[in-house]
């Protein structure tokens, strides 16, 4: 799978990993038997990876409802989209896949956020059956018709989030295929746990491969808002004793972003091999976020102790760089 093209999930999950998978793969183990994430997501990192088996969790009860719920059309595609086409019929959204809806006269008026502006109403309505329902299905429209692709809940229990500027096009259906084609021909369980308790629990030994794609401390997004400082510390525990057990680990974290650092993560990597990554927080059209912004890519094997910086020019384009290929050589 190293090679193979990297994919998008059907999730479009926010701080996914889809654009930093072509480096992290060159720095995952080559051979993985079982593939454990504890902080799966969308699951952008887990799709992109060859492994034996995969054991994934997210503390999110809908985000791992949202992934049994798709996968679970799996041999069964074209009822899936025969389910989510008649829900968008039924209350009126657009579907630039199969043909714009959307008159000519709106997107004049409203160039940049046609969308939003045609959608608003039967996403609301959407959105007000679903806080009804629960239907797993009718959450996924929204996750795709809403702000960022976001799963947002208010104190009350209801679905929050407004409608975004999107709707189900040519990527969402693409997604949903490559997602059912890799769970089709993979072996994937399914957890939601806190990710200590998640670990407690697996029998992994020498050849497993354990990715952790946590929270970032430093960052602000909707699964953040529970993230501090006495979860990093625990985290830190949870990768030690790992380490002592012998498994192989790798993470990612941001150190340093728009001039505050993680310091509790960065002293704790010291002992660890920490690889720079060219970074989702690096705008490359804005020198003053780039030199301040660092990512990196934290695993306990290996085969050399340096602080070797892996850096691409462009995630698009990684430059060849043979320094990876030879780092690569012991896993
Ligand atoms: C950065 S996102 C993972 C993104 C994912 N790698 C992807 O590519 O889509 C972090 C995830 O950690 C989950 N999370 C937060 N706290 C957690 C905890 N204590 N245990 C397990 N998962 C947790 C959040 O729900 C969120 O989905």
């Amino acid at each position: 799978m190293k090679n193979e093209k990297i994919v998008r999930s059907p999730f479009f999950y926010v701080g996914d990993k889809y654009r930093l998978m072509p480096q992290l793969r060159q720095l995952f183990p080559r051979h993985i038997s079982t593939y454990v994430e504890p902080f799966a997501g969308g699951g952008s990192s887990f799709i992109n990876t060859q492994a034996e088996r995969y054991i994934v969790n997210d503390i999110n009860f809908y985000v791992v409802e949202l992934h049994r719920t798709l996968s679970s059309y799996v041999g069964r595609s074209e009822e899936l989209f025969q389910k989510l086409y008649d829900l968008i019929s039924k209350y009126g959204l657009s579907c630039s896949f199969k043909e714009s809806y959307v008159p000519d006269d709106l997107k004049k008026k409203y160039v940049k956020t046609y969308y939003a502006h045609y959608n608003k109403e039967a996403y609301l309505k959407l959105r007000a059956d679903f806080n009804d329902s629960h239907d797993l299905l009718i959450l996924y429209l929204l996750l795709i018709y809403g702000f960022n692709h976001m799963i947002r809940f208010n104190s009350t229990g209801d679905f929050n989030l407004p409608v975004g500027n999107v709707d189900f096009n040519k990527n969402v259906y693409i997604a949903i295929c490559n997602y059912l084609n890799f769970m089709e021909r993979s072996d994937v369980i399914f957890y939601n746990l806190d990710f200590a308790k998640f670990l407690d629990q697996l029998k992994l030994d020498e050849n497993s491969y354990v990715y952790f794609d946590q929270p970032y401390l430093i960052s602000n997004s909707e699964y953040n808002k529970n993230w501090n400082e006495s979860e990093e510390r625990r985290l830190c525990e949870c990768l030690d004793e790992l380490n002592r057990k012998g498994i192989r680990f790798g993470t990612t974290n941001l150190v340093s972003h728009k001039g505050v650092k993680n310091n509790i993560f960065l002293e704790w990597s010291e002992k660890y091999f920490s690889y720079d990554i060219s970074s989702n927080y690096i705008s490359f059209n804005d020198n003053r976020i780039k030199k301040d912004s660092r990512e990196v890519f934290v695993t306990n094997y290996g085969n050399t102790k340096s602080k070797t910086a892996v850096v691409f020019d462009n995630y698009k384009k990684p430059r060849k760089n043979t320094e990876i290929s030879q780092m690569c050589l012991a896993f």
